[in-house]
């Protein structure tokens, strides 16, 4: 009898790896640098191996990469493997209005293991939904690029020799870089402080802060001043600073101690590009990180990181700087990505990924699946269900998140992870399909047991709800309101 294949493993958020999994990662990555580095070169993957010998791995990139693809490949070429590569969507079907739903699931058929990159937040989930072979996300719009945070944690281990209560500051776009959302879920798992220097009107997005704070265990220890008027990096906007573990949760420092906090060395500056393909304006006040900004010194012992590409924010002159080390971190993404391509494959006999389904944070949020085509949509344009190809495929899903109190639910997209506007969520109505009546609002919803929760419709308005069918309150959804309660 053959043994049954372990179930397919998709790597669309960092928060899809524990964080015994991300360091079962690293050592297979470091056993490929021991095998198979260049002599001179220790970062450098010089040689192959056989590994992967009889697989294939698909590139499918909707968006421009160098670093993300051409690495993915060439860690496949040295396991031994092969690539197919969909580059340029302006020559795949995509060009024709063929789906991402319907394009993995051809493609899963020819590879053995596919890469994604895609312009819309939440295409990886939606993509790995449909998939019969492991997604791995390679940058889905601004929601993550799990993979880069791998190369950049390798890369800090390596420097620093641990990943425990380090200190990093974040600069640039941190609202639309993807790159900057995996790293600080990560780096709030393994206990970092980040310190994040955003450009002005480029601050976390609120879903990434409240997650740091609430699911993450992270606590904002100081607000200094904003960004300066001239738009330099330096000054502090906030810290969080998290316990690797909740139980240490106790161990954060009380406010008299933040002034250490503040104070403390910065062990990484991790420099990202203005996202300006995902904003509007093509231009805005940015801060540059450059031998100046560095002479601070708190920053003598920092390295320095940028994921790449880097434009005008990151000076060149610093490439000869003992703490640059942003060309080490790209080198890396070859032996982490053989190391993750090779354990979605199984190809190592000792050692594995632990746990499935969930890894980290399979959210233990009870979720609301929407019948297509009606009730409520993700509030973020640009949201794969949001996406005219992808509509029919991919039904509106949401987290019911409740709060420490359990007397606030909300709602969180199942594929961008961004949250519904309290605003919005105000105005929803709750119907139930089988008593065909309004049923009580959003705040119980986390409650609703699961065979039950299937027959409930959540709609814009009440009037939404109404004119699909659904008998109004007496008295509007304030009078319903109060004739429950009274
Ligand atoms: C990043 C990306 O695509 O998000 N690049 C990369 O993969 N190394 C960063 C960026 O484009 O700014």
């Amino acid at each position: 009898m053959t043994k049954a294949l372990p179930p397919t493993r998709h790597i669309v958020s960092i928060n899809d790896l524990s964080n015994k999994e991300i360091e079962t990662v690293f050592e297979v990555a470091q056993g490929f640098l021991e095998e198979l580095a260049d002599h001179h070169v220790p970062y450098r993957i010089a040689r192959s191996t056989d590994l992967a010998s009889k697989f294939i791995l698909a590139s499918l990139f909707y968006e421009p990469s160098t670093r993300t693809r051409l690495s993915f490949e060439t860690a496949m070429l040295r396991l031994g493997g092969a690539n197919i590569t969909s580059a340029d969507p302006a020559v795949s079907s995509a060009a024709k209005g063929e789906s991402l739903a319907d394009t993995i699931r051809v493609i899963g058929n020819y590879a053995d293991v596919v890469v994604i990159r895609h312009p819309r937040d939440g295409a990886a989930r939606l993509a790995a939904e449909y998939s019969q072979i492991p997604v791995i996300n390679g940058g889905d719009g601004s929601h993550e690029h799990p993979t880069q945070t791998l190369c950049d944690l390798f890369t800090l281990r390596a420097k620093k020799k641990t990943l425990k209560n380090m200190k990093v500051a974040i600069s640039g776009d941190l609202k639309g870089s993807r790159t900057i959302h995996s790293f600080v879920y990560a780096l709030a798992r393994f206990g970092a402080t980040i310190d994040p220097l955003p450009a002005p009107g480029m601050e976390l997005p609120e879903h990434v802060d409240r997650r740091l704070r609430e699911e993450f265990h992270s606590r904002i220890v100081s607000k200094v001043s904003g960004a300066s008027d001239s738009g330099d990096a330096g000054s502090i906007d906030a810290l969080y600073v998290t316990a690797d573990q909740p139980h240490q949760l106790a161990l954060i420092p009380e406010p008299e101690d933040y002034g250490v906090i503040v104070q403390k060395k910065t062990d990484a500056v991790y420099v990202t590009r203005f996202q300006k393909e995902r904003w509007a304006e093509k231009e805005r006040p940015y801060p540059k990180i450059d031998a100046k900004f560095l002479r601070d010194e708190k920053y003598s012992e920092a390295s320095v990181m940028h994921p790449l590409p880097r434009v005008n924010e990151l000076d060149v002159s610093l490439d000869k700087d003992r703490r640059a080390i942003y060309f080490q971190q790209a080198a890396y993404g070859v032996p982490v990505r053989m190391a993750l391509i090779s354990l979605l494959l199984h190809l190592h006999k000792s050692q594995s990924l632990h746990q499935f389904p969930g890894g980290f944070a399979e959210p233990d949020h009870s979720v609301y699946v929407q019948p297509i085509g009606t009730g409520i949509q993700c509030g973020n344009a640009n949201c794969i269900v949001n996406d005219p190809a992808e509509r029919q495929y991919a039904a509106n899903k949401f987290y019911i998140v409740e709060d420490e109190a359990r007397a606030h639910c909300k709602l969180r997209c199942v594929y961008c992870e961004t949250d519904v506007s309290e605003d919005a969520a105000s105005h929803f109505t709750v119907a139930d399909t089988t008593r065909k009546s309004l049923a009580p609002g959003l705040s119980t919803l986390a409650r609703v047991p699961a065979d039950r929760l299937k027959h409930l419709v959540i709609y814009p308005s009440e009037s939404a709800a109404v004119e699909a069918g659904f008998q109004p309150r007496e008295g509007g959804k304030e009078g319903g309101k109060k004739a429950r309660s009274g």
